[in-house]
């Protein structure tokens, strides 16, 4: 699975800008990039909403959100196994100039250690990893936690399928509210809420 994301987590940028090939599928080629500037969107929201000053990019990939939130003045320390993606994003923050506000890692989030912040960002790495408990509960010493997790039962997950065994895509795990919930257990303020195909978890413990 890692050496699969070496390579494809640089692709992962055209799907935001619309140039991948997905893309161009009608109707699922726009559905799938509004759902993902979408949650990108919401993210950054969330990074106000709790005033965050210093967070986790877990899987930050090129650092499409590590960059955007480092511009509102949060230090972000972004995470990937990519190592290609970290050069990238770590070129998008020179280039934005807030190269001092971004630290970027090429790692595995299942064995690596992490900094003491406020919060913990997930888009789109978690749903990627055959066991999440451990990190999710190592999460947990921070303030607020933000993640995007497949929902299970949804029909995008056929196209999930095709992707995964024919196009030999990376693994994908899918979940219930229920199960969500249970994994978020030693979090307060849990809040799960149903986006598309996808359900954004966050737990605020406590508001600024
Ligand atoms: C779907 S992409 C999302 C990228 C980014 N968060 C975004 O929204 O643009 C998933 C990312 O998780 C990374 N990833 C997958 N498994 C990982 C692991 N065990 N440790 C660190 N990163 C991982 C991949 O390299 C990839 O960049």
């Amino acid at each position: 699975m890692n050496n699969t994301w070496r390579d494809r987590a640089v692709q992962f940028d055209h799907l935001y800008t619309g140039e991948a090939f997905e893309c161009n599928i009608p109707y699922f080629g726009t559905y799938l990039r509004s759902k993902l500037n979408q949650r990108l969107e919401n993210a950054l929201r969330f990074v106000d909403f709790i005033h965050a000053q210093k967070i986790i990019d877990l899987g930050c990939g090129t650092g499409t959100f590590a960059v955007k939130a480092a511009l509102k003045g949060v230090e972000v320390h972004g995470y990937d196994i990519s190592g290609k993606a970290i050069k990238i994003a770590a070129l998008k923050a020179e280039k934005a100039g807030i190269s001092d506000l971004c630290f970027f890692y090429e790692a595995d989030i299942t064995t690596v250690d992490f900094p003491d912040v406020d919060a913990w960002f997930d888009l789109g790495c978690l749903q990627y990893l055959p066991d999440i408990s451990s990190v999710i509960n190592k999460a947990s010493t921070a303030r607020d936690f933000y993640s995007c997790l497949a929902m299970k039962y949804h029909w995008l997950n056929v196209i999930r399928f095709f992707y995964r065994r024919v196009l030999k895509g990376n693994p994908y795990y899918t979940y219930t509210k229920k199960e969500i919930q249970g994994l978020f257990s030693l979090y307060t303020n849990v809040h799960v809420e149903r986006d598309g195909p996808q359900f954004c978890v966050s737990s605020v413990q406590f508001k600024v």
